[in-house]
């Protein structure tokens, strides 16, 4: 898609670098301060969604695959899976317990929804029981999950529907106060305002209905004198004199020292910043091999978030008994939160 070449508002040129950065208006809304950032909030909010759709959109199996690669490469492994598994657990027990049918609201579907399905299978349970409404934007992403529930047995129409389609945009297709269970498997962080999203989600929970949101969670992207470090110790590149210098001018508060972190967050930076360049590595050897697809590649600032940021949204939003549990013993990376209308 041309448009992924176009300079966006708040982005400066990182062409030249060994990872696309992307427009700071896609960080956390709070952090916007720390980026320079103002401007009308109508305008700042619709602009940050485009700028997460101008990534996703158009993305391929292959963006996933990317991500993956980039994983492994940086020892956080199975960390996709333990998300994946955390979310497959928590609907399994539901349906387990339910007497009835259960209706299932999964916002960025796809290998998460399969992982959901061979759950219930494993377990014995009846997959018919669980009545999947997916949303996913990549048209071609959640038709391929799709075609693997149909696999499983499944019939599209009738056990599952699917939407290409934004978390933002349910409020058109899926019945108010119609789902049991609504979950996020590493989507939620797509959005620098968290609570249209999660309000979308919250009306269309029936009441007593629960949501999960099995996420990343860190604090990088909070203040640019993070990205500016991570950039200048963990890459060099020909041009890093001349771009740093570009970021320095754009975000005059990258050399500002940003607050102190907890152990914990200070070790989920230490893993993203890994992750991102080992990401640079997958990158460069599409490049090298010929293999590259713009329409896949990821852009570096995003809305992740420490767990309590998005937990403070959550409570504002409306919802009730808030519990987010940790997936890893020594870094606040992972954790599996859930809620109730
Ligand atoms: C890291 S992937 C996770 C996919 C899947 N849940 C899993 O765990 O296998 C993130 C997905 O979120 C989707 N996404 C991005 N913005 C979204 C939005 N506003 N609503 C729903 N999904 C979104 C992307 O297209 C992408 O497929």
């Amino acid at each position: 898609m041309k448009i992924k070449n176009e300079l966006q508002p708040n982005e400066i040129d990182s062409s030249r670098m060994p990872v696309k950065l992307g427009s700071a208006l896609r960080v956390p809304s709070y952090a916007y301060p720390a980026w320079g950032i103002t401007g009308d909030e109508k305008w700042l909010r619709e602009e940050s969604d485009r700028q997460y759709e101008i990534e996703w959109k158009d993305g391929t199996e292959k963006q996933m695959q990317n991500v993956v690669a980039a994983i492994t490469k940086s020892g956080l492994g199975d960390y996709s899976q333990k998300l994946r598994d955390s979310n497959a657990s928590l609907v399994a027990e539901a349906v387990k317990k339910a007497e009835r049918e259960v209706n299932y609201l999964e916002l960025g579907a796809g290998v998460s929804t399969i992982n959901v399905y061979n759950k219930l299978k494993s377990e014995g349970l009846d997959l018919q029981k669980l009545k999947g409404t997916l949303v996913e934007p990549s048209k071609e992403r959640i038709e391929t999950a799709a075609a693997k529930l149909e696999g499983l047995g499944l019939k599209l129409g009738r056990d599952f529907k699917i939407y290409a389609a934004r978390d933002v945009d349910i409020p058109k297709f899926v019945e108010p106060n119609s789902q049991d269970i609504a979950s996020y498997v590493a989507v939620v962080h797509h959005h620098a305002d968290l609570d249209t999203p999660l309000r979308c989600v919250y009306n269309a929970l029936a009441p007593g209905g629960k949501i999960i949101i099995a996420d990343w969670h860190n604090a990088m992207w909070e203040h640019p004198n993070r990205v500016f470090e991570l950039l200048k110790s963990g890459f060099d590149w020909p041009t890093k004199d001349d771009d740093l210098k570009a970021f320095v001018s754009k975000y005059t508060r990258a050399l500002e020292h940003a607050p102190e972190l907890s152990p914990l967050d200070a070790a989920s930076n230490a893993h993203i910043g890994r992750f991102w360049q080992c990401y640079g590595k997958v990158e460069a050897e599409q490049k090298a091999n010929g293999t590259f697809n713009p329409n896949d590649r990821l852009v570096m600032l995003e809305a992740h978030r420490p767990v309590e940021r998005q937990n403070e949204v959550l409570q504002h939003v409306g919802y009730k008994k808030i519990t987010s549990e940790r997936l890893v013993p020594d870094a606040g990376i992972l954790y599996v939160t859930q809620a109730w209308k």
